[in-house]
């Protein structure tokens, strides 16, 4: 694993589109795996303008997102569809054919998980894929106690995830209490895996991440089975980590960046 800290969320989200914008520049049909919440919308907001100012498009690009609430559909303004379109996709010039969602509203959620298993197998694998970090160590929706092998599939989501959420959801219309997310494997097969941990909340979640044995109590700890993940974070988010003390530690730093800064670079 390869850790970057940055000073600001908003600098770490510039780190994380500066990879998007290389890695669709170098090859324009990348397969793309996204998140939503909180955590991306900077990067997405600094993705549209590159995009504006054309050093890369989305027009070849496919997209699989990591998970939907079950039980709305993508006009609701609660589910994940609704979002991307808000967040990214009514923004940039697309192919609504290469963008995928799990469907919220799908009758047989299980015959649903592995459609979207195929169609990730289909266009050839996700090449990177981008990742939040819940305070309970979820990525995707994959809640403590997520088997390892785990694939696509219907989740019921803990009180902790719930809790956390509840700031995005109106009372008249609650949060959804499960969704078809991506499994533990699933994440685990894309190319390259960027995790973006932002904020002082997260901090011990990223410390867990990092630094404790693998344990799918800490689903994203799974993190360190794969070769190549790249950990972008902010101060906040690293203020619990042992290996990130502020002073630039360097060891992949031939990499050749005009901006952003990291303030700390390590190899885990
Ligand atoms: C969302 C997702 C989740 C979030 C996590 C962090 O698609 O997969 O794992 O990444 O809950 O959410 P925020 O960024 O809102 O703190």
């Amino acid at each position: 694993m390869h850790l970057e800290v940055f000073a600001s969320a908003d600098e770490a989200a510039a780190r994380v589109v500066e990879m998007l914008v290389n890695r669709l520049t170098t090859k324009p049909t990348t397969v793309l795996g996204l998140p939503t919440g909180a955590t991306p919308l900077p990067v997405y907001k600094l993705l549209i303008q590159a995009i504006d100012r054309r050093q890369c498009t989305l027009g070849q690009a496919t997209i699989f997102n990591l998970d939907e609430y079950f039980g709305v559909g993508p006009d609701d303004p609660r589910s994940y569809a609704h979002y991307m379109r808000a967040a990214l996709f009514d923004h940039v010039n697309h192919r609504s054919d290469r963008i995928n969602i799990p469907n919220g509203l799908a009758e047989d959620p299980r015959a649903e998980s592995s459609r979207y298993e195929a169609a990730i197998s289909a266009a050839g694998g996700i090449d990177l894929m981008l990742l939040g970090l819940g305070r309970n160590g979820h990525i995707g929706f994959n809640e403590p106690g997520s088997p390892a092998m785990s694939r696509t599939r219907l989740v019921a989501l803990t009180d902790n995830t719930l809790s956390a959420n509840a700031r995005y959801f109106r009372p008249d219309a609650p949060a959804p209490r499960s969704a078809i997310t991506m499994g533990i494997a699933t994440i685990l097969s894309a190319r390259q895996i960027v995790l973006l941990v932002t904020g002082q909340s997260k901090a011990e979640a990223l410390r867990q991440t990092l630094e404790d044995p693998v344990s799918m109590q800490m689903p994203s700890s799974a993190l360190q089975l794969h070769n190549d993940v790249v950990v972008v974070a902010d101060s906040g988010a690293a203020s619990k980590l042992s290996v990130a003390d502020g002073s630039r530690k360097g060891t992949a730093g031939s990499r050749e960046r005009a901006q952003p800064e990291a303030m700390g670079v390590r190899s885990l």
